[in-house]
């Protein structure tokens, strides 16, 4: 058991992407409905008062224009003042007229009860014409504001307009507002934490799903794929990405398994061929000879044997990242033409001509030569044992810009069209029997792929039955990997 399977943590619950959410959600809206309730508050708050100071001016404006028209009529000016507070039902306002001196001349009646007059001369001083807010006497709120105004026309003094207007029912409407409005808040925090949970866990179920798939798969179970099906578009398109790398998963480890089986299979012939004859040689009492034979047939099967187990761990090691390549600059022309001297006999035994076909020039490039040899000297070997007595092999090499490129062409059997795209795969063989015979293992080109793979560069095979085969190395020319 690892350290963080057995000392894991629980998860904590703040740590959640569904607390996350929600809290973030909770967050967003509560700042949300705040801000809209505040400045729905302000405006309300701001409409009142300007309408107020609107009226206030208003009433001002009619009081100012009857003193300067009619400065003896008192009691018309009382008449229509009481007249207009009266028919309000709310917003009821009051007025003081006083003279030069500071004496009344008219005043509303009640309001020496409503608002507190000395509290009004001293709020008003100094502030002509500003409307400021006050507390009457029964704890009704007005606005009060106090203003000058000339009597008469001409050579006039001024009195003084001292004006209250109760605006108690929209500081009513005002407190209900803010009611409504911590209401509303109070209902916002509650209920946005809950339904951002709500739908962070909706949201994040699908993750959970995949989570559960990931923990069911083993080497053994590789079958379980995501069901997408009603997936957000982005977890479906993760839940896609996934589903595709267990198909990759799972044809790697049929693969490797596959291979396993070959192998088993491969080293159970020739031990078996060994054990067999020498059961048989064992049975009763043999010459000389007999020995003999079965002795130059064990070492045969031994040599396919220690050749496969050598092709085997060279394919091992060419897949491993640590594998070291001993880069030089390789004359590649000569590489085939050395090649093509000591398949010379062999090929002449075979009936087979081989030769190398002359480019423009030197080829050079920076590579493994040892491994270069190696790969070229598998396809050599392929093209002489299907090309029939009287075909050709030829080697040929050219540069393609940045590229060289390696062509191995015979004039043999060729290749069906469908056992193609397998002849690279480890332990094919298009005729297992046939290759059987040859001594054929069914690694060659697998091997001849690993090591182009690790020049980086490709290995392309084209064939037509009956009329021969081509393979294709292509490689960087200053490849380093
Ligand atoms: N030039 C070719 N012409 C026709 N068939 C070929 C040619 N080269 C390869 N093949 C086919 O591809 C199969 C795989 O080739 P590969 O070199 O990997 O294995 P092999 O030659 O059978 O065994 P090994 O090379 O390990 O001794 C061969 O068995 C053969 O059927
Ligand atoms: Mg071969």
């Amino acid at each position: 058991m690892t350290p963080s399977q057995g000392l894991a943590p629980p998860p904590r619950f703040w740590r959640s992407l569904a607390f996350r959410l929600s809290a973030g959600y909770a967050l967003a809206g509560f700042v949300l409905v705040s801000l809209a309730a505040a400045s729905l508050y302000f405006m309300l708050l701001s409409g009142l008062e300007r309408s107020t100071d609107e009226f206030l001016a208003d009433k001002l404006h009619v009081l100012r224009t009857m003193l300067r028209e009619r400065p003896d009529d008192l009691d018309g000016l009382r008449e229509e003042i009481e007249l207009e507070s009266a028919a309000r039902r709310y917003e009821h306002f009051y007025i003081r007229l006083l003279d030069e001196k500071g004496d009344p001349l008219l005043t509303t009646p009640d309001m020496a009860e409503e608002v507190d007059l000395t509290q009004f001369a001293r709020e008003t001083q100094g502030t002509p014409e500003r409307t400021i807010p006050v507390k009457g006497s029964h704890g009704q709120s007005f606005r009060i504001a106090k203003a000058q105004a000339q009597v008469g026309t001409v050579g006039s003094h001024s009195d003084t307009i001292q004006i209250a207007i109760d605006v108690s029912q929209q500081e009513k409407l005002l407190a209900r507002f803010r009611l409504w409005f911590w209401s509303i808040l109070l209902a916002t925090s509650a209920v946005f934490p809950v339904v951002g949970y709500f739908l962070a866990r909706h949201g994040t179920r699908p993750m959970e799903e995949i989570a559960a798939t990931a923990r069911r798969i083993s080497s053994t179970n590789l079958k379980e794929r995501i069901d997408a099906e009603g997936f957000p578009l982005e977890l479906s398109s993760l839940a896609g990405t996934f589903n595709k790398m267990l198909d990759r998963l799972q044809e790697s480890f049929e693969r490797i398994s596959r291979f396993s089986a070959d192998i088993a299979h491969d080293l159970r012939t020739p031990v078996n061929n060994i054990r067999g004859e020498a059961e048989v040689a064992l049975a009763r009492a043999r010459t000389v000879d007999e020995y003999r034979e079965v002795l130059e047939s064990s070492l045969e099967e031994s040599v396919r044997l220690s050749d496969l187990i050598g092709n085997l761990l060279f394919l091992a090691r060419t897949e491993s990242p640590l594998v070291h390549l001993r880069w030089e600059q390789v004359n590649v022309t000569e590489l085939l033409e050395g090649l093509r001297e000591y398949y010379e006999a062999p090929a002449l035994e075979a009936g087979i001509s081989l030769r190398t076909r002359a480019g423009g020039g030197p080829v050079v490039a920076r590579l493994d030569r040892i491994l270069m040899q190696r790969a070229v000297d598998n396809l050599i070997s392929n093209a002489i044992v299907h090309t029939p007595p009287g075909g050709t092999v030829e080697l040929a090499t050219c540069i393609e810009g940045a590229i060289i490129r390696i062509d191995v062409r015979d004039t043999g059997a060729g290749i069906p069209a469908e056992a193609l795209p397998k002849v690279f795969d480890r332990f094919f063989r298009v005729d297992p029997s046939r290759s059987q015979a040859s001594g054929g293992t069914g690694l060659g080109l697998a091997i001849v792929q690993g090591i182009v793979s690790l020049h980086g560069g490709s290995a392309e095979i084209t064939s037509q039955p009956g009329l021969g085969t081509t393979v294709t190395l292509r490689i960087h020319r200053n490849a380093t990997s």
